[in-house]
């Protein structure tokens, strides 16, 4: 599936209506530059299931979890992972084979352990369009 996301508020609507189909342990992995849009898509996909916390980028922190009134969401960030031996810590299986949804940034790093059933989201940004353009390919 191809989305073309012109602002901000495009790609709020684009996470809305992929948040609504969402399914208790489902893995989207979030890839594409710095800057890219991951996650602005997790804070508007966090807004859609109910969550009412401002997401922030858990860079430093690896994984941020929010408790929504129906299901929680697992938001990972592993740009700064060399190894995927430094999620151990996490317990990350619980996560990713749990009830909740995992949102995973940079997962493009840790590939060998995502779930081959895992949803592969890609930012791609295009400045000869605009600033603001973003194309989202889900697949
Ligand atoms: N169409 C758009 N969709 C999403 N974000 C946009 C769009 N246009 C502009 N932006 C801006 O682009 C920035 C994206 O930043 P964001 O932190 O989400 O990127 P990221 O992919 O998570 O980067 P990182 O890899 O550093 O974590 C935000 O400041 C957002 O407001
Ligand atoms: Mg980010």
């Amino acid at each position: 599936m191809l989305y073309k996301s012109f602002c901000e508020d495009d790609t709020k609507k684009i996470a809305e209506s992929i948040a609504k189909k969402s399914k208790p342990g489902d893995i989207f992995c979030l890839n594409g530059d710095l800057g890219n849009g991951k996650t602005f898509f997790v804070s508007a996909f966090a807004k859609a299931l109910g969550i009412a916390e401002n997401i922030s980028s858990p860079t430093f922190t690896i994984l941020n979890e929010y408790h929504g009134e129906k299901i929680n969401l697992y938001h990972f960030d592993v740009y700064r992972i060399s190894d995927p031996d430094e999620l151990e810590y996490t317990n990350y299986p619980d996560y990713f084979y749990g009830d909740g949804i995992c949102l995973i940034e940079w997962a493009e790093l840790i590939k060998n352990i995502i779930p081959d059933y895992a949803t592969q989201i890609f930012f791609y940004k295009n400045l000869n369009i605009s600033e603001s353009y973003r194309l989202i390919k889900l697949i």
